[in-house]
């Protein structure tokens, strides 16, 4: 089979992890987050993979090259960016199966435990144009939802409202037939979500819903993201990517943590990062030589390339950019972020975003 992967999006809401990195490329557990989904496509019977990009095209094809994780690699760029309906249309240039044939879309910061192979059979089964996997969430009110008639088949694609009617939410995997691709106009600016399945429903065509409440996650937010690489860690969710197995903590090669702090919670320890004694990191991501110094206090954090924490600082809840360094005795929290190369001096002061 063959599968479209939607990676172009700038990732806004990541700044700044994603000024030098587009998120499907950051490390998460220890790997390019893409390395999970690829893993877990190919496991599912994907076979070829076509990449739709556009932000920073170029890193994909250099991080990945023509096959990685038992999957061939094809690599197609738009100009401009089309947005997640037109960047199909445009990747499926690529595709070199037949009409009638399933392709798996995948968006590239969906940490997702369902499985790929019921939902192609749902859809041929029922001969759909597309076949959404569904999952239920606790609020629906903060997504758009997605109900369906007792045979599976989506009955309306419904915007955001405090009373919904449903709590199944659409999980961003589908299955199109490749002919209903052709559908979405060429070289255009297109929604999907917005234009394409509300048009495919309202003209008629066979919509369903593949209902699958496992392990779900959009790692689009910074505590997602964060979230998303520890319960990897921690083996709530498998990936046949991971470069080690489930445990309270992943240190890559040439790391260094003294035998004297507390690492826990799903954090990963990147290469050449150090953690000194006395310091704790809990359910945090450091990447590759960021720097922890003693009596220092992460929790909940993202520490970028080289970032350092200076001795007895606490941050809760933070993201520091590539080379950033707090200095002994700040305290940070509450989804503050310190862009790259920033130096917040020593002090006793307390930053947060509240007011
Ligand atoms: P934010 O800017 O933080 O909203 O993130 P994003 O740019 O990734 O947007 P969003 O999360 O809505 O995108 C969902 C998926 O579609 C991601 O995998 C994006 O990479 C991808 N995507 C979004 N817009 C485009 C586009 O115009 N072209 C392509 N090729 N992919 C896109």
């Amino acid at each position: 089979m063959e599968a479209i992967l939607l990676v172009g999006g700038q990732g806004t809401r990541l700044r700044p992890l994603t000024i030098s990195t587009p998120k499907p490329l950051l490390p998460t557990a220890g790997v390019a987050f893409l390395a999970h989904q690829l893993a877990r496509a190919h496991a599912a019977g994907v076979e070829r993979i076509v990449f739709a990009t556009s932000y920073r095209a170029e890193m994909f094809e250099a991080a990945f090259g023509p096959r990685a994780h038992g999957v061939d690699l094809v690599y197609v760029s738009e100009s401009q960016p089309l947005g997640t309906g037109g960047a199909i249309r445009n990747a499926a240039r690529a595709l070199t199966c037949g009409p009638d044939d399933p392709v798996l879309i995948l968006n590239g910061d969906i940490l997702s435990g369902h499985d790929m192979r019921a939902q192609v059979k749902v859809h041929e089964s029922a001969g759909a144009a597309v076949t959404l996997h569904l999952t239920e969430v606790d609020d629906p009110t903060r997504f758009g939802c997605v109900p369906t008639d007792g045979a599976g088949r989506v009955t309306a694609f419904l915007e955001k409202t405090s009373h919904p009617v449903t709590n199944q939410i659409n999980a961003g995997c589908y299955v199109f037939r490749r002919s209903a691709i052709d559908t979405i106009a060429e070289d255009e600016v297109v929604s999907v979500e917005r234009e394409t399945f509300p048009a495919l429903i309202s003209s008629g065509a066979v919509v369903m819903g593949h209902v699958e409440s496992g392990y779900w996650l959009d790692v689009g937010t910074p505590e997602a993201f964060v979230r998303g690489s520890c319960d990897l860690v921690l083996g709530k969710i498998d990936s046949p990517a991971m470069p080690g197995g489930p445990g309270e903590r992943l240190t890559l090669a040439g790391s260094t943590v003294s035998p004297g702090a507390v690492v826990r919670g799903g954090t990963t320890v990147g290469r050449g990062a150090v953690v000194e004694a006395g310091a704790t990191v809990i359910g945090s991501v450091l990447l590759d030589d960021a720097f922890v110094a003693e009596g220092a206090t992460v929790r909940d954090s993202v520490l970028s390339r080289g970032a350092r924490v200076g001795p007895g600082a606490v941050l809760d809840g933070v993201i520091l950019g590539d080379g950033a360094v707090v200095g002994p005795g700040n305290e940070l929290c509450c989804g503050l972020r310190v862009w790259p190369g920033i130096e917040l001096p020593p002090t006793a002061v307390r930053f947060s975003t509240d007011a």
